[in-house]
Parts: C-alpha cells; sequence; structure tokens
C-alpha cells in the first residue's frame, strides 16, 4: 500500500511528531510506502512530493514546523482542483491520504472522503477549537509560550507601574487567551466568544493598581469590545475567507490608558506561539494520532478523524470535526472571572 501524508493550514509543534509516528508504524508494522506531499493540498494538487520513509523522519520528533512544509492552498478554489488531486493519487498509485489539519485542511479531506478519495484526518491546531477531540496537539505547546512571557511581563510591568496587554492567537475560541491567563495569573481575559465591556475593563486595570500589582490583561486576537467591531490587519482574505487579525491589543492600550490615565502597553506574540519545540504532552498527543491514523488506514476505516475523549485516542467522523467550532463554554471562563481585577 502506498499512502499519502500531508500538512496544512497554519503549522503548530507536533506536526513532525505526527509524521515520524505514522511512517515508523506504517513502515515497521504494515510494510507501507510513504509518499511526502509537499505544502499542504497543494502537494496533490501539483503533484510537489518528497521522499518519506524512516531515513527522512529520524530525529524530527523535537522539531517545530513541517518537514513536509504547509500552505492555505483550497482545491475547491481553483479550477478543477479535485480532478486534479483525483489524477494525481492515481498516477503516483496512492492508495490513501493522511492529511493532518485544523478546521479548514479537514474542511477540504471532508469534502474530497464524500467524493471517493480515501482519508483519515489528524487534528491540530494551536487554536484547540476542533469539534469533537477534547485537545487538539500545538495547544499545550503555544499555551506554554504565552504563560512565559506573562510571567516575563509581570516583572517589568511591576517595575514601572504600567497595564501590559498581551495579544495571544485565537481567531473565533479563546482557548489559548483562558488557558494562558488562568495560568498566568491575568487581572482580565478577553476572548472573541463574550463581547468586553471597556468599563469593565479599566474597573479591573484600576482594582489591580489599588493593589500595588501591575494588570496584565490576556486578549485573543478576536476578541471584540461591545460597542466595537473586530479588529483586522487589512481586508485581504486567504482562500478560505479568512481575515488577518492583530491590532485589538494596541486598540486596548489606547483606551486604558485614554480612561485611566495609567500607561498601558501592548505584546504581540504572533507566531512565536506557532514555532519551536512541542512540550512532551503535545509530543506524546502527536504521537499517539499518528500511530492511531495509520491504524485506521490499515483498517480501511476512511473518511475518520483521530480524537482525544479523556485519555482515549477514538476515532470520529471526519465531518464532525467541522461542522461547528468548539467554543469556550460561558461556565468555564466564569470559573477564571473569579480572578480578575
Ligand atoms: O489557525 C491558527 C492560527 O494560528 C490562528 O490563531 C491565527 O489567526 C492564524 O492561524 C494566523 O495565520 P497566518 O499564519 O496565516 O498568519
Amino acid at each position: 500500500m502506498r499512502i499519502g501524508v500531508l500538512t496544512g493550514g497554519g503549522d503548530c509543534p507536533g506536526l513532525n511528531a505526527v509524521i515520524r509516528a505514522v511512517v515508523r508504524k506504517g513502515v515497521k508494522e504494515y510494510g507501507y510506502e510513504f509518499v511526502g506531499f509537499r505544502d499542504g493540498w497543494r502537494g496533490p494538487l501539483e503533484g510537489l512530493t518528497m521522499p518519506l520513509d524512516l531515513a527522512a523522519t529520524r530525529g524530527i520528533l523535537p522539531k517545530g514546523g513541517t518537514i513536509l512544509g504547509s500552505s492555505r492552498t483550497n482545491p475547491f478554489k481553483i479550477e478543477n482542483g479535485v480532478e486534479r488531486i483525483k489524477e494525481n493519487l492515481a498516477k503516483m498509485n496512492i492508495d490513501a491520504l493522511i492529511a493532518i489539519g485544523g478546521e479548514d485542511t479537514l474542511g477540504v479531506a471532508t469534502k474530497l472522503d464524500s467524493l471517493g478519495v480515501k482519508v483519515v484526518g489528524v487534528p491540530k491546531t494551536i487554536d484547540n477549537d476542533l469539534n469533537n477531540t477534547d485537545y487538539t496537539f500545538g495547544f499545550d505547546t503555544s499555551v506554554n509560550i504565552a504563560v512565559e512571557a506573562i510571567d516575563r511581563l509581570h516583572t517589568t510591568a511591576e517595575s514601572h507601574h504600567r497595564a501590559l496587554i498581551v495579544e495571544v492567537m485565537g481567531r473565533h475560541a479563546g482557548w489559548i487567551a483562558l488557558h494562558a491567563g488562568i495560568a498566568g495569573g491575568a487581572a482580565c481575559i478577553l476572548i472573541p466568544e463574550i463581547k468586553f465591556s471597556l468599563d469593565q475593563v479599566c474597573k479591573w486595570v484600576e482594582s489591580r493598581f489599588e493593589s500595588s500589582y501591575a494588570p496584565i490583561i490576556v486578549i485573543a486576537e478576536g476578541a471584540i469590545p461591545q460597542d466595537g467591531d473586530m479588529i483586522t490587519k487589512d481586508q485581504t482574505l486567504d482562500s478560505f475567507g479568512h481575515v488577518k487579525l492583530s491590532g485589538i491589543g494596541e486598540w486596548l492600550a489606547s483606551a486604558i490608558e485614554e480612561r485611566t490615565g495609567k500607561e498601558a502597553r501592548t505584546s504581540v506574540l504572533g507566531h512565536i506561539q506557532r514555532g519551536g519545540s512541542p512540550t512532551a504532552f503535545d509530543r506524546v498527543l502527536a504521537t499517539r494520532f499518528g500511530l492511531s491514523a495509520i491504524t485506521a488506514v490499515h483498517e480501511g476505516d476512511f473518511g475518520k478523524m483521530v480524537a482525544l475523549h479523556g485519555t482515549n485516542i477514538d476515532r470520529v467522523p471526519l465531518a464532525s470535526a467541522t461542522e461547528k467550532l468548539k467554543l469556550v463554554d460561558p461556565a468555564l471562563y466564569a470559573e477564571a472571572e473569579i480572578f480578575f481585577g
């Protein structure tokens, strides 16, 4: 059997750990051959490949990024995209695909599955917003990076009696902000799911200053003020229709300065949250996902995504992963609110 592997969408730590586990088990236990598709769906679309064997996957477990490359290519937005993918897979004698990605990459996988392509999905995203899995790999690493940044910002904020705003990723879901904010002892956490009141944020800022402690505010890039709109970098859309975010942190800093008279500065963590080595948690989760994905292929269980439920790795219908986003439950947010101000 010849299996194609691809990684699509925004990269995240742990992608290489999945690739390594898929290849290691596939070669050693099942005697399969692998083809690495370059740059997400662009690989099968344009026939861009690289060798993927035991040698190619040695030493990659701790490495960030993806040895296969990634892109946000959407074959459904390209003329004859699906036909070209099918033709290339047939030409290269590829029997099945393992697609490692988030909502966009797995959304494409779901549609291709319904059009007869044999595919198994693996959930990745630092945002942790894929449905029907408790966690995606990459999330834990990115939370830890954000917490380290918050710890560092606490000491400088206190020295200068400033408010410091930390803008983290999270387009629609505030998982990174929530977890990093709780772990980092934030004075408040602002997430896309719940529009925030500027008055309330300023009250929390002032109360933190009153206790002689400088406030750290963790805000997700997709957070929205009650009286305003989502702030975007520009109006360009990617091939899945997403705008580029970032800017809400700067907006909030000026609004806080204006209303409280206290100095406020912003640190935007941006792609730092996606780079570098995965945490041990993400390496183990990614490895287990990879092992389960190749077993699914071996058992002919296509149209599925591997998923974490509790401590078990299960298989769920691919479509269930992307039918809706997994958003932060207001009850969880309420737990964090006890510590605001
Ligand atoms: O989807 C993951 C993510 O990291 C989002 O949180 C963020 O909005 C987006 O990717 C940024 O993507 P890009 O790499 O295209 O800037």
